[in-house]
């Protein structure tokens, strides 16, 4: 991971000037544009509820499993440190849907429900589906949605791929995989949900760098012929499909 960063810092450096107007739009929000005091308070506020959270729960793991994790009993409170989300990929996510004013979004994985809340944040009218296995993690992601008054949120518990069958012939303009992180269900969740995009739709991939094989799948994905634009931000790989753009890939950081 620390030479994949270093590597990636290079990179980011050394890039080249970006041709596209639009990816240069988004490069710019990543890397030089402030979240208003209201969102920064709403971040800390929901990232930091869970801090005094003991209560223990029993997991069910569907993903790739847990590198810091070697029980299946944890504090809540631990899940949202090691598992949730960071500030930094909130901030991301956060400008994206409220710059591209983001209306339905699909998510993988819930877990306690950060991401889906920071999604809320960026627009709080936003539709929002999100699928998750473990039926105790869903139960308190629900309890917290509903604390903070987060509506319009409709939680999908069960494995992925029966949770499929309940979105047929939906469109997303936004569908964020933070599910499964291993190299074939992403690239499987990738081809089944090009289905529900339409020319505007933004796909964004968590933690491309996590290990080879998330890196192999990110290469594939920007190479699918149906990818127009992609921004690796390291931390997050974002796939644009707008004909209208330069076919063009680009990094983005924020230091
Ligand atoms: C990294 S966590 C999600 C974090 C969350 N998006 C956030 O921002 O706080 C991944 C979640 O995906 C769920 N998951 C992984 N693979 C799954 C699968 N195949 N079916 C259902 N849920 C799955 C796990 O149970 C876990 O809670």
């Amino acid at each position: 991971m620390l030479k994949s960063y270093i590597k990636f810092i290079l990179n980011f450096i050394l890039r080249n000037n970006i041709q596209d107007s639009e990816l240069k739009k988004v490069c710019k929000l990543i890397e030089k544009s402030k979240l208003k005091q209201t969102e920064k308070q709403k971040v800390t506020f929901f990232q930091q509820q869970f801090k005094f959270d003991n209560r223990i729960i029993s997991i069910t793991d569907f993903g790739a499993g847990s590198r810091v994790f070697n029980s299946d009993e944890r504090k809540i409170h631990l899940i949202a440190k090691y598992a949730g989300m960071s500030k930094k990929k909130s901030e991301i996510l956060l400008k994206l849907i409220a710059f591209y004013k983001i209306e339905k979004i699909l998510e993988f994985g819930t877990s306690l429900g950060i991401g889906t809340s920071m999604m809320k944040i960026g627009n709080p009218v936003a539709k929002i589906t999100t699928m998750e296995g473990c039926p105790e993690t869903s139960k308190i992601a629900k309890e917290y949605f509903e604390k903070n008054a987060l509506n319009n949120i409709e939680i999908l518990v069960g494995e992925f791929e029966n949770s499929f069958k309940k979105i047929e012939n939906q469109k997303f303009d936004l569908i964020y995989f933070d599910g499964n992180h291993q190299k074939e269900p992403t690239l499987n969740y990738f081809k089944r949900c090009l289905d529900f995009k339409t020319e505007k739709s933004i796909f964004i991939f968590d933690d491309i760098h996590w290990s080879k094989e998330m890196l192999e799948a990110w290469e594939i994905i920007k190479n699918h012929s149906e990818v127009i634009a992609t921004i690796d931000t390291f931390d997050m790989g974002i796939v644009f499909f707008n004909s209208k753009m330069k076919k063009e890939h680009t990094l983005s950081y924020k230091f």
